[in-house]
């Protein structure tokens, strides 16, 4: 996959070149190029920004510098897709990551100083924020972008690496993780994950993320839907935790109908072989 960075600032993106990013490219699994568009500036003084049309305070990125380094990419790689980062843009979060994680060629558009020219929105396929908080330009929320995109490129993360369990990765916050020693600071490792059995282990894990989902991020159990398979579960935490309690009306819909004395049941075979001679 290929991430294409237009910014004023390409040193900003030297921590890109560490770690888990630095082997993703080292293997050809990702590829960053960073592109100045002040190489692209057509004034004689190379300016990139200019006085607001109308007034006030501040300077505006000018849009030609940032049209002609676009013009000048080399053709898409696959399939392409042009990011403006700012905060008027959709929040990021896991499934804006995932569906990134679903082109090719990603151009990712950094503004800076107090704002750009309205026209460079028109050089952008989607716009994102990072989050409700403003940034002095795109640059850290690209770079945040890049490694939230990027570790879900098959074989970024090595072999073994689970995705699927990452916090948000299925709606609930991810469930609490132990290595040794067993015993630390006074402070055991619950039973379960010592004892070996799988089908316990998953569910306590699965308990374990809907319990701190409940409490960290009550907006998250908004959204979620409470799957046939988590109702003892839910019940448990609602025993156990006030706070969930006062959720309890939400999963009672996945309550299992409770066995009827005497109930229809289908007939064994011997029965229905005996039922099918009228007997
Ligand atoms: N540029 C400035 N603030 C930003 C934000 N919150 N997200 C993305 N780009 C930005």
């Amino acid at each position: 996959m290929r991430f294409t960075v237009l910014t004023l600032f390409p040193e900003m993106f030297a921590p890109l070149q560490e770690s888990i990013l630095k082997r993703g490219q080292a293997a050809g699994l990702i590829e960053v190029r960073l592109v100045n568009f002040r190489d692209y500036a057509v004034s004689k003084h190379k300016n990139v920004d200019d006085v607001p049309y109308g007034g006030g305070p501040g300077m505006v990125l000018k849009p030609e510098p940032v049209y002609a380094a676009v013009a000048a990419l080399p053709p898409a790689q696959g399939r392409r897709q042009v990011v403006l980062l700012t905060p008027q843009g959709r929040l990021f979060n896991q499934g804006v990551a995932r569906e990134l994680a679903g082109y090719d060629d990603l151009v990712l558009l950094c503004g800076h100083y107090e704002g750009f020219d309205e026209r460079i929105r028109d050089l952008a396929d989607t716009e994102v924020s990072l989050g409700d908080f403003v940034l002095t330009g795109g640059e850290l929320a690209a770079m945040a972008i890049i490694d939230a995109v990027a570790r879900l490129v098959p074989g970024v993360l090595g072999e073994s690496a689970s995705i699927h369990e990452d916090s948000h990765s299925f709606g609930l916050l991810e469930y609490p993780h132990y290595t040794r020693p067993a015993e630390f600071a006074g402070r055991a490792v619950p039973g379960v994950l010592l004892s070996g059995h799988h089908a316990n282990i998953e569910r306590w894990r699965r308990k374990e993320a809907l319990r701190r989902t409940f409490l960290k991020r009550p907006d998250l159990i908004e959204a979620y839907e409470f799957k046939t398979e988590e109702y003892s579960l839910l019940e448990e935490l609602a025993a156990e935790e006030s706070a969930i309690l006062a959720y309890r009306e939400r999963w009672q819909h996945l309550r299992p109908a409770p066995k009827r004395k005497g109930a229809r049941r289908e007939p064994t075979a011997p029965e229905a072989d005996r039922q099918s001679r009228g007997e």
